[in-house]
């Protein structure tokens, strides 16, 4: 027995995930429902003190060696430069990332990077601002755009950048994005949607597939599979030059959740923003560390249950199984969780 945050299947995860909020100022389509979600009461949030003690008991008794902060969207967080200053005065050489849609980022990416923030991912679906908002079902690519600019400007490099692409919406605008993000030097990351969308409207017939979305970037940009190490990170990444313009080149990478799952090399263990630990995006069960927290659990008990909920991580989620039916003869049930409350 180590200490560390082991399962069934050998795999030990030394990557947390927290989320900071279900909230967000978008409502992405594969993500959250038009009208929104019941809102978690603020009482049952994470404090930013609650949030170092756990990061504290992950990082020194179950082997944590990296922090990304999600959402929801993370910046709807006023206090996310504490949060991440608390973190940090207590782990100096932790790399914190933080995913955000970038909305606010403009006025924030300096303070977030002079509390000890890392790196920062950004989603960007689109450059066309009436794809973003039937997208988005928001009017804001400029407020993304700008946050990207302050991000550069902040010196957070690398910068990577998110894109889902759907059927019917931005399909045909992968190449421009790609071209966009080559020539900045952000590294692309394109992301088959999950069935994890509130409305339960995801189908397998009308997902883009990876294959799909190395087929079409192929006519514009030559790919090379990347030598570096995958390391357990969700990306296939790839050495990407444009045909019209070799000067145009970089990294982009492909994330293939459902066709070309990599759960077996999963390294992942998450928070959601209420304190319960989820072993797996797709997991039925969660574990509540808040009432630990504001009980008189000392730190050890705290990681031993945290031990417990990780043990039992699913191998597999079974999006990807082969069938032509639809989800429910593929044995995927989707979680009652949404993605932005996961
Ligand atoms: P880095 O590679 O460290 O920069 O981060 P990341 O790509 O892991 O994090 P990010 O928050 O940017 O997530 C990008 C996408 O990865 C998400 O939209 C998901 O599609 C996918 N993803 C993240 N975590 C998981 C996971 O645990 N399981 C699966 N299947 N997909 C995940
Ligand atoms: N499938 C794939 N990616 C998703 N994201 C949100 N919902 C989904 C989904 N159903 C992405 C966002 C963001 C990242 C954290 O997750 O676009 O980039
Ligand atoms: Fe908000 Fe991100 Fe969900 Fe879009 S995907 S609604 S930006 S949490």
């Amino acid at each position: 027995d180590h200490g560390g945050l082991a399962d069934r299947y050998g795999r030990v995860a030394t990557d947390l995930r927290l989320s900071l909020t279900d909230k967000c100022n978008l409502r992405c389509t594969y993500c959250m429902p038009a009208a929104g979600m019941d809102w978690l009461p603020a009482r049952q949030l994470l404090t930013a003190a609650e949030i170092t003690r756990l990061v504290g008991i992950a990082v020194d008794r179950l082997g944590v060696v990296e922090l990304r902060l999600t959402g929801g969207e993370p910046l709807i967080r006023p206090d996310l430069e504490d949060i991440i200053g608390g973190v940090r005065g207590r782990h100096p050489d932790l790399p914190i990332s933080v995913t955000t849609n970038g909305v606010g980022l403009d006025r924030r990416a300096r303070t977030l990077r002079e509390a000890g923030l890392t790196r920062i991912n950004i989603s960007l679906d689109t450059l066309c601002p009436e794809t973003f908002a039937a997208l988005s079902r928001r009017n804001l690519l400029e407020r993304t755009l700008a946050g990207i600019a302050a991000a550069e400007a902040a010196g957070l490099a690398p910068i990577k950048i998110n894109a889902v692409l759907m059927r019917g919406v931005n399909e045909g605008q992968a190449s421009e994005l790609t071209a966009w993000c080559l020539a900045r030097g952000y590294e692309l990351r394109f992301i088959e949607q999950m069935p994890l969308d509130a409305d339960h409207g995801w189908r397998r017939d009308t997902m883009i597939t990876a294959a799909q979305i190395r087929e079409r970037l192929e006519g514009d940009f030559d790919l090379t599979p990347h030598p570096a190490e995958r390391d357990g990170a969700p990306a296939e990444r790839y050495r990407a030059v444009s045909r019209s313009d070799p000067s145009l080149r970089g990294t982009l990478g492909i994330i293939a959740s459902v066709t070309e799952p990599f759960c077996a090399d999963c390294k992942r263990t998450r928070l959601t923003a209420d304190g319960k630990v989820r072993s797996c995006l797709f997991s039925h069960e969660e574990v509540d560390l808040l009432h630990l927290l504001r009980g008189e659990a000392d730190d050890e008990a705290i990681a031993q249950r945290w031990r417990q909920a990780m043990w039992v991580k699913p191998l597999a989620h079974g999006t990807d199984s082969p069938a032509t039916e639809g989800l429910a003869a593929t044995g995927y049930v989707q979680p009652d969780r949404s993605m932005s409350a996961i």
